[in-house]
């Protein structure tokens, strides 16, 4: 049977349990984190999920300000923003109804997922209005935060903005072994960033400017603007999920350096301390912060980011929430130093393969108005790659100008360079979106940007698939292609991404 936990922990009410008058004047002007509903269940390896139901919605960013949005909702609750955050476990399979009770076409991609091309959720697994998408997922991955979203072909940016997406959570073994923060919504807190353009009744709008990008002036946690987020004074660990359509954040905090513990596709060899963070697109990592010095203080998460027009190139700084930090004893937690079982072999894989296998040039035109990869433009009937199963490849990402990423759907890969030098530690575990970051005065004229990882797809993810169709398996019709794409949702939408068969 299936148990789903569908609660709205860190609501209004109890988020000022715990806090001085100090700190309730502090806060007077920020507006309580939501922290979306957990689909989760515990016991079972083979189990249905509550059907998710994409909707029109109303939704406030602003309390007691109604705007239109989308959200996915269940028969448990009702989602007026975003989706649940679905929480499983490795070696389970999964039974998803996605229903599509908007207007338009929708798709449901699993972003991070290593899933075969049928269950991708891509541009070509089309959910028109009215109609129910039904799959069963496997499992095989490591724990991992990854995210569902909207993929609709020439549509994908907007449909993200208004609101079709969610947290995509992977437990395993060894996570829920390392005596991390894991209450979810406690110490274990969903970051779901945006920013976003309100009008003056609190509307939400996309507004577009011909050949830019959408970059807001509000920045929202899970659809609340201006958040505050209460805690406890110990280590708590935030899912940090770049949901913006093209808004680059190096997060920091303001008075505290913190711990990076997981990429995209799962967990460091050991946490690194850092100071700042860089966030683009489509990433997600998961940090820890120790909070314990702060009993009953106050800090602000903040970003450096570019300003909202892309060209001027002075990057601001921005307050992203405020946080207050309560005054409960806790028992002192201490962070594992050694994060996995089997370290993640870097030396190994890099000295054994040198070759690059394909290379990729991110192209934007001089108008700004023509994105394409290799001077390709997407072309949902046009197979760009073929890519074998279970043989490691190098691939090189280039483009002109910083400002892009480059998001591999089906896998996680390993990043081997970044402009040319080893990546820095933070991103050496496994990733599905890399960034190549706009360096301001550090960047030659006619200089590439450049980035080589390493991709892979493995035997399991495919097994089955490959199994059934062992006959067909040259018919590359027969395959359901995967996205590679620039996670600017703006760029992606206008041609800078390409599809692969893995066969
Ligand atoms: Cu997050 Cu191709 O997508
Ligand atoms: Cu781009």
């Amino acid at each position: 049977a299936l148990t789903s936990v569908g609660f709205s922990v860190v609501g209004h009410s109890r988020s000022f349990e715990g806090l001085t008058y100090r700190q309730k004047k502090a806060i007077a002007d920020f507006n309580p984190l939501c922290v979306p509903p957990l689909l989760y269940n515990p016991y079972a390896k083979r189990y249905r999920m509550p059907t998710l139901y994409i909707q029109d919605t109303q939704h406030e960013f602003y309390p007691g300000k109604k705007s239109y949005a989308t959200g996915i909702s269940t028969l448990q609750h009702h989602g007026s923003y975003l989706g649940p955050t679905i929480k499983v476990k490795r070696g389970d399979i999964v039974d998803f109804s996605v229903v599509n009770l908007r207007s338009e076409p929708v798709t449901n991609h699993w972003h991070g997922l290593h899933i075969p091309g049928r269950l991708d959720g891509g541009p070509h697994q089309m959910i028109h209005p009215g109609e129910t998408w039904n799959i069963s997922m496997p499992i095989h991955q490591e724990a991992a935060t990854c995210w569902y979203h909207d993929h609709t072909c020439g549509k994908t940016a907007e449909q993200v903005y208004f609101g079709h997406a969610g947290m995509f959570i992977i437990e395993d073994k060894n996570s829920v072994l390392l005596g991390l923060p894991d209450i979810y919504g406690i110490n274990d807190i969903p970051i779901i960033l945006q920013d976003k353009l309100f009008d003056a009744a609190g509307q939400q709008i996309y507004d577009l400017k011909p050949n830019r990008v959408f970059t807001g002036d509000t920045y929202c946690i899970n659809g609340v603007a201006n958040p505050f987020i209460s805690v406890m004074p110990g280590l708590v660990r935030f899912r940090i999920l770049n949901a913006s359509n093209a808004r680059p954040y190096n997060l920091f905090f303001s008075d505290t350096i913190f711990y990076v513990i997981a990429s995209d596709g799962g967990f460091l060899n050991q946490p690194e301390q850092v100071e700042k963070i860089l966030v683009l697109p489509g990433e997600r990592v998961e940090i820890i912060v120790d909070f314990s010095k702060f009993r009953g203080g106050m800090l602000d998460m903040k970003a450096v980011t570019l300003p909202s027009d892309p060209f001027d190139p002075d990057y601001i700084t921005v307050t992203i929430a405020k946080i207050v930090v309560n005054s409960y004893q806790l028992k002192e937690t201490i962070l594992a130093n050694s994060l996995r079982h089997s370290e993640i072999q870097r030396d190994f894989i890099t000295n054994t393969l040198s070759d690059i296998s394909r290379s990729f040039e991110l192209m934007v035109d001089d108008e700004l108005s023509k994105m394409s990869i290799n001077n390709k433009e997407f072309d949902m009937k046009f197979i760009n790659e073929e890519v074998k199963i279970d043989i490691p490849e190098i691939w090189e990402i280039k483009s002109l100008k910083g400002g892009h990423n480059f998001h591999v759907h089906g896998c996680s890969f390993l990043v081997l360079e970044l402009y040319g030098e080893e990546p820095d530690n933070t991103l050496k575990g496994w990733k599905d979106t890399i960034a190549l970051p706009k360096r301001i005065g550090e960047m030659n004229e006619g200089e590439y940007h450049t980035c080589k990882i390493l991709v892979k797809f493995n035997y399991n993810t495919y097994r089955k698939e490959y199994m059934k169709h062992i006959e067909s398996r040259s018919d590359i019709n027969y395959h359901i292609p995967y996205m590679y794409h620039c996670h600017v949702l703006e760029h992606e939408d206008k041609g800078m991404m390409g599809q692969f068969i893995v066969y």
